[in-house]
């Protein structure tokens, strides 16, 4: 293993133990093979989910800096936004959050359920607009008005995807690496790919750790071309962070986010209602349920090599069940 530069970063602990790693035997026997669980939608903070794992980096700087609020962008129902104001509250920080109603609807659960009712109960301070799109300079934008305010402003990009905030997906290829150690051979691992960091992260720990595997990123929001460059510079970065090569190539599974990023499709919600009837396990409309359709149609279209475990990245999003009931 050579990722002990991994610990000469600041971190909050706001996890504090591993996240299980779990054997799913319904679904395994529904789909005629061995599927595990890694359960990062349990972290311990607001209802869980991925970005915890990347704040225990980016919060450590905010304080190191002397922040005194967290400011961050993402759509009405983001999970990473929901994630942010609550460490924010955790740590006695203000925070301000930039969003947009990606869809357009006027779905009333969409509006004020869900992310967005928890974001109240932090105290978040909500600006919205009408698009993001050009989240860094808007983020920036905002910044400069909370600083002249006389505030101390910390920005964390969209989805926490820097390459510091990826380190904390580093951190979960451990964990992966160590929980499987003598135990179990995985195969392939499936991850939903966004705004790229949780990709990117594993994909560096991965290959340093357990290089036989495939990762395989199901999209939630762009095709190939566009994500993949992405993921590479994510991937280059949070190596050159570590003082590492990454060579591993970057997969990814485009055909499960359609119609659009945010917007449900048959598939996905097929997966939400399979996970919660076979193992009492909850996914979401807009990321996890669409990287399950990817992983239960890669095993029916025989994309994954033919044998072996394969591990989900339970990367958390049920909250934004409540908000998509009964439609948006
Ligand atoms: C539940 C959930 N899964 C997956 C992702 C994607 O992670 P990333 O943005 O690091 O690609 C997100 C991002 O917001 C998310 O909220």
């Amino acid at each position: 293993m050579s990722l002990q530069n991994l610990t000469r970063f600041a971190r909050l602990e706001l996890i504090g133990a591993p996240t299980p790693l779990e054997y799913l035997p319904r679904l395994s026997d529904y789909l005629g093979r061995e599927i595990y669980i890694k359960r990062d939608d349990v972290t311990p903070v607001a209802m869980g989910g991925n970005k915890l794992r990347k704040l225990e980096f980016l919060a450590a700087e905010a304080l190191r800096e002397g922040a005194d609020t967290l400011i961050t962008a993402g759509a009405i129902q983001s999970n990473h936004v929901r994630q942010t104001a609550a460490v924010a509250a955790k740590l006695g920080l203000n925070c301000v959050a930039l969003l947009e109603n990606p869809m357009g609807t006027r779905a009333e659960n969409y509006l004020s359920n869900g992310n967005r009712l928890l974001l109240d109960l932090f105290n978040a301070q909500i600006e919205m607009c009408a698009a993001l799109t050009d989240p860094d300079a808007q983020l920036n934008e905002l910044a400069t008005r909370v600083e002249a305010q006389g505030f101390r402003p910390y920005v964390i990009p969209v989805g926490g995807s820097n390459a510091l905030g990826a380190l904390g997906y580093v951190e979960s290829a451990l964990e992966i690496a160590q929980q499987c150690e003598g135990a179990v051979e995985l195969s392939s691992v499936v991850v939903a790919s966004g705004s790229a960091g949780t990709h990117a992260g594993l994909a560096v720990g991965l290959e340093q750790l357990m290089p036989e595997v495939d990762l395989i990123g199901v999209t939630v929001s762009r095709k190939v071309e566009q994500q993949k460059p992405k993921v590479v510079a994510l991937q280059q970065a949070v190596a050159q962070a570590l003082e590492l090569e990454a060579r591993a190539d970057i997969l990814l599974w485009d055909d499960y986010f359609a119609p659009a990023y945010g917007v449900p499709n048959d598939e996905g919600m097929e997966a939400v209602k399979l996970l919660a009837r076979l193992e009492g396990i909850l996914l979401d409309p807009v990321y996890t349920g669409k990287a399950m359709a990817g992983l239960i149609d890669g095993i029916a279209q025989q994309r994954f090599k033919d044998h072996g475990p394969i591990l989900f990245v339970h990367t958390g999003g049920a909250p934004a069940l409540f908000a998509y009931h009964p439609h948006i």
